[in-house]
């Protein structure tokens, strides 16, 4: 494990798509309760951000809510929803200080009103913003998002829009929340669990995956960067040869 390994510039992830795991667990080994576990978990979001922006990382993917969370408790499901809202509000001026633009993929349709006016304003502001592009993956699920865009197709295909031979990777691509971002090329998860939990199905296929215990109200810069400087030390092989690899 690299653990002081010094990041090489060139070799920086275009995107970054990260499993914030861990903000329940980390409150409980201290006795508090769970939702000031997800009040930490936030600085680290700030922390991560500002870090993956410095870099030179293009996307950074946050799954910040999934379609499995709202089996949560009310109270918990509204305390996220409260510290997304004042997360969006504070957040914006250094957004736009920052070059950063906000996007987000999941079905916002199901966030309360006031959040999504929020989500909506913060989007529209930042839009024109080139540097970082910070998604927030809300009310997300990879297999919901594969429904949804199956639908879509099938009825294109139904209208005689397309053919189905015109359905290829590339068309799938376009039909999901990310059309338009780069593949993930790193995807992180925090908090010890080795799942997937519905996060980037069809678009990690070819993302390295690195597990951390590290719970994410402690994911700080240093870990952060010893994820990337891992993901440096890794051959990249998409199904060919190593020789391959090294003869470019
Ligand atoms: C991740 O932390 C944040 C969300 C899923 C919203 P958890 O709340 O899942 O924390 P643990 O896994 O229970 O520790
Ligand atoms: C995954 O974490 C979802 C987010 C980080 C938003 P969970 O804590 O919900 O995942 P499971 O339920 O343990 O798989
Ligand atoms: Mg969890």
């Amino acid at each position: 494990m690299p653990v002081s390994q010094p990041i090489e510039p060139l070799r920086i992830p275009r995107h970054v798509a990260i499993i914030m795991d861990g903000n329940g667990r980390w409150a409980k080994q201290r006795s508090k309760p769970r939702l000031y576990g997800h009040k930490v978990g936030v600085d680290s979001v700030q922390t991560i951000v500002e870090s993956a922006s410095e870099l030179g990382v293009e996307v950074l993917t946050l799954y910040a809510f999934s379609t499995e969370n709202w089996k949560r408790p009310a109270d918990e499901v509204g305390g996220l929803m409260g510290l997304l809202k004042t997360y969006l509000q504070r957040e914006l001026s250094r957004m736009l200080k920052n070059r950063i633009r906000l996007t987000c993929i999941g079905d916002i349709e199901k966030l309360p009103k006031d959040v999504r006016d929020v989500l909506q304003k913060t989007i529209t502001d930042t839009a024109e913003n080139d540097k970082l592009t910070l998604n927030l993956a809300l009310s997300y699920g990879g297999r919901a998002e594969l429904i949804r865009a199956i639908r879509t197709i099938a009825t294109e295909v139904s209208a005689g829009d397309i053919n189905t031979d015109d359905i290829d990777e590339n068309l799938i691509d376009n039909h999901l929340y990310t059309a338009g971002l780069p593949e993930p090329d790193l995807l992180i998860r925090t908090g010890g669990e080795a799942r997937l939990s519905n996060f980037l199905l069809w678009q990690a296929s070819y993302a390295e995956i690195y597990f951390t215990d590290v719970m994410w109200p402690e994911f700080r810069e240093q870990a952060f960067a010893d994820a990337i400087a891992e993901y440096q030390g890794r051959e990249r092989r998409f199904g060919r040869t190593s020789a391959q690899i090294k003869s470019g």
